[in-house]
C-alpha cells in the first residue's frame, strides 16, 4: 500500500495528513484498489480495498461511539468541528493539490471548493448550538407538550467523484453537529482528498469511531452493506439517480431515512428582457465550472428568438477562449473528464445531435488520442428529440435551443424527470415571479449561473431527490423529533 510521489511531489507537508494509505479496521490488507491521475494517467495512489466485512467493522465502531458522542455536549461537539474547520483552512493548498491530482478540475477551482467545505463545516459547527426543541400550548391544563430533537444515530454517507471534498463535508459535518456517527465512503476514482481530511479530523479531536473511513472500489457492495445493516439508520448519498434508485429499494426493508442528492437536466433560460451580458457570464459559470460535471451544470440552453443571435456569437465566443489543460497549469479553466466513460458519452451526445441537424458552433471533439480531454463545445440548431436535449451529459458541451412562446419554454424546461436546478434570465419584475414559481425544480437562480451555498438549502424534487443539504434544513435531516406528553399535572 503506497501514495506514490506522484501526489506527494505536490504537497508542502505531506506529514499533516499521516500515512494516507492507512486505513482503520481494513481485515485484507493485501486487496488493493489504485487511484490514477486523469490528466496524466499517473499512479497516485494504491489503497486497501476494503469489502463488505470491514464496513460491519465500521459500522459496529460508528454505533459504540454513538452514545458518548451524542452524550456531549452541543459546544464540545461544535469546538471539535471548528478546530477540523481550522486544520482545513491550514492545509487548504495541499488539500486542494490533492485533489486536482485525483479529480482533474484547475487548482484554482480545486482550492475555491476546498473552501467551500471549510465554510460548511463552520456553518454547522455554529449550528450544532442552535438545535432547538419547542413547546405547544397543552389542550388541557393537566399537561405539558415538548418537542426535543435528537441525533439518528449511525450514518452513512456515500460521496461523489466530482465534489470529493465539498460533498464530504456538506453530509458529515450537519450528521456530527447533531451528535450523529459517520461511516463515509468516498468515489473510488477520488478517495485522496476525503482520506486527507479524515486525517485531519482526528488531529482536530474526533473521538474514536465517531468517523470511520472506507476506502474501496466496489462502491455497490459497500452501499448494500450500508443499506442493510440495522445499526445504520440513516443514507445520505450524492450521485445519479439510477444507483439512488437502487439504494432507495435496499433501503426501504428496514425504512430506513435516507437524504439524496441526484441527477438533474438543469434548463438555463434566456429571455428578451435579459441583460445579455450578464446572461452569457452565467451561462459561461452554469455550464463550465467543473467541466460541466456538476448536478446542477446548465444542460439546455434555451434563448428567446430575439436575442438568439446576440446571445450565441457572444456566448460561443468567451466560450473558444476557454483553455483545456492540465489543472495545474495556471490559464487552464477546463480540466480532464472524470474516465472514459464520460468522454464516449459526450462524443456520442454530438454525434446524435449532429446527425438530426446541429450545428458544432465550436469544439466538439476530444483533445489528443490519449487522456480524457474534451474541447468546450457549444451547438445550435439542437431540438427536443436529441439525447443532449433529454440527458444530462455532464461535460463541458452547451446545447442552445431557440424558442418564441414565454409559456412552452416552461413547460419544456418542467418536461423532465429530473428537478434539482434551473436558472433564468430576465429583468421585468412580473416575468420573474411568474418563472420562479413556475419552475418545477428544488432550486432556481434568477440572474445568476451559480448558486450552492454552506447558507441554503441544496436539493432536488422529482428524481433529483429527497431532503437539502446546507442551512439549517441540511441539520434537521440528521435529527429525530421527539415528542414529550408530560400528564398530570
Ligand atoms: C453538485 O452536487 O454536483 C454541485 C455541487 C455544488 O454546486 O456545490
Amino acid at each position: 500500500m503506497a501514495i506514490m510521489r506522484a501526489l506527494t511531489k505536490h504537497l508542502k507537508s505531506p506529514k499533516a495528513f499521516g500515512d494516507l494509505a492507512s486505513v482503520d479496521g481494513s481485515t485484507n490488507p493485501r486487496a488493493q484498489f489504485a487511484v490514477h491521475n486523469p490528466s496524466t494517467g499517473e499512479l497516485l495512489a494504491q489503497l486497501p480495498d476494503m469489502q463488505a466485512a470491514d464496513v460491519v467493522i465500521a459500522i459496529d465502531r460508528a454505533d459504540a461511539a454513538r452514545e458518548h458522542w451524542a452524550a456531549l455536549t452541543a459546544r464540545e461537539r461544535s469546538d471539535i468541528l471548528w478546530k477540523w474547520q481550522q486544520l482545513i483552512v491550514n492545509h487548504s493548498d495541499d488539500l486542494a493539490a490533492i485533489l486536482t491530482c485525483e479529480m482533474g478540475k484547475p487548482v484554482a477551482e480545486a482550492k475555491s471548493e476546498i473552501a467551500h467545505a471549510a465554510a460548511y463545516i463552520k456553518w454547522y459547527a455554529e449550528e450544532a448550538n442552535r438545535v432547538y426543541g419547542e413547546t405547544i400550548p397543552a389542550p388541557s391544563t393537566d399537561r405539558r407538550l415538548i418537542v426535543i430533537k435528537q441525533p439518528v444515530g449511525v450514518v452513512g454517507a456515500i460521496t461523489p467523484w466530482n465534489f470529493p471534498a465539498s460533498m464530504v463535508a456538506r453530509k458529515v459535518a450537519p450528521a456530527l453537529a447533531a451528535g450523529c456517527t459517520v461511516v463515509l465512503k468516498p468515489a473510488e476514482q477520488t478517495p485522496l482528498v476525503a482520506g486527507a481530511m479524515i486525517a485531519l479530523a482526528k488531529t482536530a479531536g474526533f473521538l474514536d469511531g465517531v468517523l470511520n473511513l472506507i476506502y474501496a472500489s466496489d462502491g455497490i457492495a459497500i452501499g448494500k452493506e450500508l443499506c442493510s445493516n440495522p445499526k445504520v439508520r440513516k443514507i445520505s448519498f450524492t450521485g445519479s439517480t439510477e444507483v439512488g434508485r437502487l439504494l432507495m429499494r435496499q433501503c426501504s426493508d428496514q425504512i430506513k431515512r435516507i437524504s439524496f442528492e441526484l441527477g438533474g437536466n438543469a434548463p438555463f433560460i434566456v429571455f428578451d428582457d435579459a441583460d445579455i451580458d450578464a446572461a452569457v457570464d452565467g451561462a459561461i459559470q452554469a455550464k463550465f465550472r467543473n467541466g460541466g460535471q456538476t448536478c446542477v451544470s446548465a444542460n439546455r440552453l434555451y434563448v428567446q428568438a430575439s436575442v438568439y443571435h446576440l446571445f450565441s456569437e457572444r456566448f460561443t465566443e468567451r466560450v473558444r477562449q476557454l483553455r483545456v489543460g492540465d489543472g495545474f497549469m495556471p490559464d487552464t479553466a477546463i480540466g480532464p473528464l472524470i474516465d472514459s466513460h464520460a468522454l464516449a458519452k459526450i462524443e456520442a451526445h454530438v454525434n446524435d445531435a449532429v446527425q438530426k441537424g446541429a450545428m458544432v458552433r465550436c469544439g466538439g471533439r476530444r483533445i489528443g488520442s490519449t487522456g480524457t480531454f474534451f474541447e468546450p463545445t457549444v451547438i445550435t440548431n439542437v431540438v427536443g428529440s436529441m439525447r443532449i436535449a433529454q440527458e444530462e451529459t455532464f461535460g463541458p458541451l452547451a446545447p442552445i435551443i431557440r424558442f418564441d412562446d414565454p409559456d412552452q419554454v416552461i413547460r419544456e424546461a418542467n418536461d423532465t424527470i429530473y428537478g434539482l436546478a434551473a436558472y433564468f434570465y430576465a429583468s421585468n419584475l412580473k416575468r420573474v415571479w411568474r418563472v420562479a414559481e413556475a419552475l418545477e425544480y428544488g432550486m432556481v437562480g434568477i440572474n445568476t449561473g451559480r448558486m450552492s451555498s454552506e447558507a441554503a438549502p441544496f436539493g432536488g424534487v422529482k428524481q433529483s431527490g429527497i431532503g437539502r443539504e446546507g442551512s439549517r434544513h441540511g441539520l434537521e435531516d440528521y435529527l429525530e423529533m421527539k415528542y414529550l406528553c408530560m400528564g398530570g399535572l
